[in-house]
């Protein structure tokens, strides 16, 4: 298992799941990913987390990225697993978890830490673009529900940077004003960001978001 940091190629695997065998590939085909780990099946903040993130499908579909998520139990403890999350949390899990018993993908994606458990995966979020490279990684531990309202709001930074020079600030949200990049000089940045551009700072310019 090496190392895997922003900007690798995403290794690639091929895992049954609760919707049958995937390969990581063909499963993301040109769009982006999420693929994301929990500790394992029948607990209580992962119940939580399933069920929130079937609720958010919709916006994940929106922006093009597929939902992927991983336990370390059996397809057959899976399926009993979602019935619970979907009575419980009164959604339908509408997206593949692989079962990852023999802990080959967790494996691979360094999603166990052996210092926090040895046996279970960590919360880990990786968000994969669609040239297959790795563009975000969040690690959460068991004892914190991931917040999703904050993975869609990642997605829209990567979304926005990937396709136009510039970066988001602080606590920024879809729709607010953007940092242009600093490879830009003002003089230009004015003639790309036909919206206005404020100079607070030679090195701090913003500009309304270009994508809207
Ligand atoms: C949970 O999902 O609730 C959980 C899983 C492992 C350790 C702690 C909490």
């Amino acid at each position: 298992m090496a190392t895997i940091r922003l900007g690798d190629a995403a290794p690639d695997f091929t895992a049954d799941s609760s919707m049958g065998m995937i390969n990581l590939y063909d499963y993301l085909g040109d769009g982006w990913g999420i693929l994301f780990s929990h500790p394992a099946d029948f607990t209580p903040v992962c119940t939580t987390e399933l069920g929130t993130a079937a609720k958010f499908k919709a916006e994940f579909d929106k922006r093009n990225v597929k939902m992927l998520a991983l336990s370390v139990d059996g397809v057959a403890s899976h399926g009993e697993w979602i019935k619970d999350i979907n009575e419980t949390q009164h959604t339908t899990v509408n997206f593949p978890i692989i079962a990852d018993e023999n802990k080959k993908v967790s494996t691979l994606y360094d999603m166990i830490h052996p210092n926090a458990n040895d046996s279970l995966t960590v919360r880990s979020v990786y968000i994969i673009g669609p040239d297959k490279t790795v563009k975000l990684i969040i690690t959460y531990p068991a004892s914190t529900g991931r917040n999703f309202h904050e993975l869609l709001r990642v997605i829209d930074s990567l979304q926005l940077t990937a396709y136009h020079k510039v970066a988001t600030p602080a606590n920024w949200e879809n729709g607010d004003r953007v940092v242009i990049s600093p490879s830009i000089n003002t003089e230009d940045a004015k003639k790309i960001f036909t919206k206005g551009v404020e100079e607070i700072k030679p090195y701090l310019r913003m500009t309304p978001q270009p994508n809207i």
